[in-house]
């Protein structure tokens, strides 16, 4: 994870903030604002082990009852001019209402994911980030199903002014007593392979040399199962007929019907 010394840090749904502690091997306290969306009683009511009179102790401002998708919590986060904006293993939780989805009833959980991520990049980008700062945001998460079912590398910058740079490999063991944590309950999610995904809304970013592009927007490859390149037109046809292309363009075209209503 590119994190220079000099980096003021922003963290959102951090679950039990030990991956916020984490970090303070690699910026100081001060450069750091962590964030949890449950309020301080659920935080500690929740995860018995936490980490947040760690952080406390080593000075680091918390912030609780944040909720990413909503622009009225943010005017704090705002004030702290960050310069790199980090949202681990983001998930909205279960027992969230879907009824506000219920159009899409079996792509709920699809929609309402990708729609945490967009407003996490929109309000990043408007509010958090500081203007003359890095200007870079991360998504750390698995690229395995249901999670690559999002496509956040192709569809959460619609019409916005920032991009997908690339992503690199997580790397856990820089992160010492990071446990991801399930997002309803007390327990620890097994940490997997997984990549940290990169967006700045500057185009020739210095970040650049490290990240591996998204190489499935190229001529005749399929961004949304992330296959190619394919061969000519039949096979281009076969692809589209199969039922995994079909589930992925269903949640790719809910997500702009559902990006054209907001
Ligand atoms: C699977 S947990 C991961 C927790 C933590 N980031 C980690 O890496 O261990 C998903 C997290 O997303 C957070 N989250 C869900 N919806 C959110 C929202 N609207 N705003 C901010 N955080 C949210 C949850 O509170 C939860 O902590």
């Amino acid at each position: 994870m590119y994190l220079p010394k000099h980096a003021r840090v922003v963290t959102i749904g951090d679950g039990d903030l030990s991956f916020s502690r984490a970090l303070l091997a690699h910026i100081p306290a001060e450069q750091l604002l962590a964030t949890t969306y449950d309020d301080e009683h659920v935080l500690r009511d929740k995860y018995a082990i936490n980490a947040l009179d760690d952080l406390k102790k080593a000075g680091v401002a918390t912030l609780h009852g944040i909720d990413i998708t909503s622009g009225n919590s943010l005017a704090e986060l705002q004030a702290f001019e960050a310069d790199i904006v980090i949202f681990n293993h983001p998930l909205v939780p279960t027992q969230k209402s879907y009824s506000q989805y219920q159009k899409e009833r079996d792509k709920s959980a699809n929609l309402m994911n990708r729609n945490l991520l967009y407003h996490f990049l929109k309000h990043s980008f408007e509010t958090i980030l500081s203007i003359s700062g890095l200007r870079l945001c991360y998504i750390t998460t698995k690229s395995v199903k249901p999670y690559s079912h999002w496509h956040i590398e192709t569809s959460l910058c619609h019409q916005q002014p920032f991009r997908y740079l690339g992503q690199e490999p997580f790397e856990v063991s820089l992160f010492k007593n990071y446990l991801v944590r399930n997002v309803d309950r007390d327990k620890c999610v097994k940490h997997e392979a997984s990549d940290i995904y990169v967006y700045s809304d500057q185009a020739d970013h210095s970040i650049q040399p490290r990240l591996t592009k998204f190489k499935y927007t190229a001529d005749n490859h399929c961004p949304l199962c992330r296959k190619g390149p394919f061969e000519n037109e039949s096979d281009w046809a076969l692809h589209c007929n199969t039922r995994i292309h079909k589930a992925q363009q269903q949640y790719s075209d809910a997500w702009f019907r559902h990006l054209s209503s907001l």
